[in-house]
């Protein structure tokens, strides 16, 4: 039977997605628990991977070493750092790339060493059937405009209605919290559309496995000066009804 991981940075970010998996068994590894049950008839095992790009790559590799997964899930906030990307929306991500990955002059800034690539696709088959959910899933309103003016996160966007991207994610062992460096990762990087810290991690352990993996973020800040307020009220609030209505698309669309 294929297995499907679905992974999380933080406790808040999958909570909502435990609660959808009432009859579960729990395995220890690593320091990690492994929660396996049983969604709209899907096999899934659930865990926190903790932050960062190590910590998401021992936890992908145990998911694919001793739970025997067929497809990975990643699903959390990040922050927007195109200026289309705004609190509120989600972003599946389409490739992964490391923005602090630099072992120049040896190699070229961004590449992976020896693996002669610095980005990860993201598995195009999975990823659609994400992208679909995640626009269903906020069609039906996963989130009221009024939920981000009540929060003082509409960044003066009354009643803009959320929206689904698809693109490029970049990932980083650091919380970027200043206006002056995520332009500076605009610059650099312009297809950029969002960043977090464990993504890139996630999808290169894939990549050497050959397992498909897919991920959506959305976007709790906007990785500016304001970044960890407004992180920490999203992440509390509503970070976790976006994870859990989308997966719940994502596996009925699967059961027709
Ligand atoms: N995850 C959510 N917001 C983030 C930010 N501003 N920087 C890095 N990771 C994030």
């Amino acid at each position: 039977m294929s297995r499907i991981a679905i992974v999380s940075a933080m406790h808040p970010e999958l909570a909502a997605v435990l609660a959808w998996l009432p009859q579960t068994q729990k395995h220890t590894v690593a320091g990690r628990e492994f929660v396996l049950g049983r969604w709209h008839g899907h096999d899934v095992v659930a865990v926190l991977s903790r932050i960062g790009k190590v910590a998401a790559a021992t936890t992908a590799t145990v998911l694919i070493e001793r739970f025997d997964v067929r497809q990975v899930l990643f699903t959390g906030v990040a922050g927007g750092v195109a200026p289309l990307a705004q609190v509120g929306d989600v972003v599946v991500a389409s490739a992964f790339m490391q923005h602090d990955m630099d072992a120049s002059p040896l190699f070229p800034i961004y590449e992976v060493p020896l693996y002669g690539r610095s980005h990860f696709a993201t598995d195009a088959v999975l990823t659609a059937e994400l992208a679909l959910a995640a626009k269903a899933a906020l069609a039906q309103g996963v989130l009221d405009a009024a939920d981000l003016t009540d929060m003082g996160m509409d960044n003066g966007q009354v009643n803009r209605t959320v929206q689904v991207h698809q693109g490029l994610i970049i990932s980083g062992d650091r919380f970027v919290s200043t206006r002056l460096e995520s332009q500076r990762l605009q610059q650099a990087l312009p297809a950029a559309l969002a960043v977090e810290m464990e993504g890139a991690a996630v999808a290169q352990v894939c990549h050497d496995y050959g397992v498909p993996f897919a991920a959506m973020r959305t976007i709790s800040d906007r990785a500016d000066d304001d970044a960890h307020a407004d992180f920490l009220k999203f992440v509390d609030q509503v970070a976790s009804r976006y994870s859990a209505a989308i997966l719940d698309h994502f596996f009925t669309q699967r059961s027709r």
